[in-house]
C-alpha cells in the first residue's frame, strides 16, 4: 500500500529553541511516564498557550509498551483532546543510533544521543550518524558532553564537566540542535546545592552558538534556573519533580480514601499536583525577572 503520508502531528525543536535563544527564555522538556502524565502536562500546556517538549526515556517507553505506542497515543491525545500549541516528541537519553532509529520509525520528531560514556572521537562518530538519519525524517538532534550524574553517584566532579573545546570541536563536525553540556546538573534529588559552572556554560553558548540544555532541572533553585538562562540555557529537562508531586498527592488520597480502589480515581488523584508543577515550570522560564 502505497498510502500518502499524513503529516506528523509533532514538530521538532529546532524553531522552538531558536526562538527561546533569541529572546532569551527557555523551553521546558517534561518526561511523560503514561497515558496520564502526557494528557495532564499537553492540557496543561494548552492552557498557557505554550509549546512543550514531552521527553520519553528507553525506559518509560519500554514501560508503555514500545516507541509506536508513545507516538500513537501521545499522536491521539492531540487530536481527541484538541491540542493546539507546538509539541515535539522527543528520545530522552537515545543510548544508540539503533534506538534513535525506532524512536523515529516509530515518529518521534526529535532525539537525544547520549554517547557522552565513549571518548570525544566516538561520541562524535555516533552523534553523526545520528544527525545523518535524523535529517531523512525533519528530526532535531540533542547530544551530550561530559557527564550528567544521577541520584546514586549525585555527581558534582568537575572532571566530568564538558569542556569548553570538546564543544566547539563537537559542533564545528556536527550540525545538531541543541547541545547539552554537563556542568554540575544531576538527575533526582541533590544532596546539597546544586553546584553549577555558569562561567563556563555561557563561554560554551557563545563560542558554540547553539541552544544549551540544562538536564536535572529537579531541586534547581528558581535563582540558578535564571541564571542557566541568562548563560545560554534554552531547554529545561524536569522528570522527578513531577513524579514526587504526583506521588504526594496520591499518598495523601490513599491514606484518606482507604476504601477507593478505582484506579481512575487514584493515578487522577495526582493530577492537579502534576499540572500545578507543569503551570510553575513555564512561568519561571519565560518569566524575564532574571537574577
Ligand atoms: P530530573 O529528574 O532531575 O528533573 O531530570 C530530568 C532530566 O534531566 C531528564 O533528562
Amino acid at each position: 500500500m502505497f498510502g500518502k503520508k499524513e503529516k506528523s502531528v509533532f514538530v521538532n525543536m529546532n524553531s522552538m529553541l531558536t526562538k527561546a535563544r533569541n529572546e532569551k527564555y527557555a523551553v521546558p522538556q517534561f518526561n511523560i511516564n503514561n497515558l496520564e502524565w502526557a494528557k495532564y502536562i499537553l492540557e496543561e500546556c494548552e492552557c498557557l498557550k505554550t509549546p512543550v517538549i514531552l521527553g520519553v526515556s528507553e525506559g518509560a517507553s519500554k514501560y508503555m509498551g514500545g516507541y509506536n505506542v508513545v507516538s500513537k497515543m501521545v499522536e491521539a491525545l492531540i487530536k481527541d483532546l484538541n491540542i493546539s500549541i507546538p509539541v515535539c516528541l522527543h528520545l530522552d537519553h537515545g543510548s544508540s543510533l539503533e534506538v534513535c532509529n525506532s524512536a523515529l520509525q516509530a515518529g518521534f520528531s526529535s532525539v537525544m544521543i547520549d554517547a557522552s560514556k565513549y571518548s570525544l572521537d566516538d561520541n562524535i562518530k555516533i552523534t553523526k550518524s545520528v544527525v545523518d538519519i535524523a535529517k531523512k525524517y525533519n528530526a532535531s538532534v540533542e547530544a551530550e558532553i561530559g557527564h550528567v550524574g544521577g541520584t546514586e553517584d549525585n555527581i558534582t566532579s568537575e572532571e566530568l564537566f564538558a569542556r569548553t573545546d570538546e564543544c566547539i570541536k563537537m559542533c564545528s563536525l556536527v550540525k545538531l540542535d541543541a547541545l547539552a553540556p554537563a556542568l554540575g546538573s544531576v538527575h533526582g534529588l541533590y544532596k546539597g546545592e546544586p553546584n553549577l559552572d555558569f562561567t563556563r556554560m555561557l563561554e560554551i553558548s557563545v563560542k558554540t552558538s547553539l541552544p544549551l540544555v540544562l538536564h536535572g532541572g529537579t531541586g534547581i533553585p528558581d535563582d540558578k534556573i535564571l541564571q542557566s538562562i541568562d548563560c545560554g540555557i534554552c531547554k529545561i529537562n524536569f522528570n522527578t519533580e513531577l513524579q514526587l508531586a504526583w506521588k504526594r498527592h496520591v499518598d495523601n488520597f490513599v491514606s484518606q480514601n482507604p476504601n477507593v480502589y478505582d484506579p481512575r480515581k487514584v493515578i487522577g488523584s495526582g493530577e492537579k499536583a502534576i499540572k500545578a508543577v507543569v503551570r510553575t515550570k513555564v512561568t519561571l522560564l519565560k518569566s524575564d525577572n532574571k537574577a
